[in-house]
């Protein structure tokens, strides 16, 4: 009895989720300047997570920007200036560096925000550190980042140090 309920719902749903859903659910676009409503918060993380995906696993940048900020990028980093070209630029050479390790991913979303929290290391010193980029939403694209940076040396006081 509980194996029929069971297969029951399991036809229901593989009829509601592969032939009848194009009708009835329209599917969400990823990157939707315009996107409101009761689960926007739950696609901006949505987004984020496959930003960071493209971003920092994929190492791949302009995809990551192709797919999620397709237009204005008000950049608030002290050392470089706003738009997507510069943004690119500088992380095509960045995700280029020999040994280049992310680690300690985390991220959240919420009031049109998205914060991702990861460590960067590479074969040089100076490279390690712990990064929160803080993303600005338009939906569930992103449009605005602001990011703050801490060094590793590896001799903190605190053995709770960063992650
Ligand atoms: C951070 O990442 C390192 C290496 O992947 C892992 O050993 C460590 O447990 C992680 N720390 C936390 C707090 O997740
Ligand atoms: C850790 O090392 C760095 C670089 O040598 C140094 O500037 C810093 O003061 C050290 N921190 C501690 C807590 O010893």
């Amino acid at each position: 009895m509980r194996f029929l309920a069971a297969f029951f719902i399991a036809v229901l749903y593989w009829a509601t989720t592969i032939t009848a859903a194009p009708a009835i659910i329209k599917p969400f676009k990823v990157c939707d300047a315009t996107a409101k409503g009761p689960f926007l918060r739950q696609r901006q993380e949505a987004a984020l997570k496959d930003f960071a995906k493209l971003f920092l696993i994929d190492k791949n940048p302009k995809a990551a920007f192709d797919k999620y900020i397709p237009g204005e990028y008000i950049q608030h980093n002290p050392d470089a200036l706003s738009g997507r070209e510069p943004a690119i630029a500088y992380l095509i050479t960045l995700q280029a560096t020999p040994g280049l390790v992310y680690s300690n991913i985390t991220l959240i979303a919420g009031n049109g925000l998205g914060l991702l929290h990861y460590r960067r290391k590479s074969v040089q010193a100076d490279m390690d550190m712990a990064i929160m980029d803080r993303m600005g939403f338009k939906g569930t694209c992103m449009n605005e980042h602001w990011d703050v940076r801490q060094r590793i040396y590896g001799n903190e006081t605190n053995p709770l140090a960063f992650f």
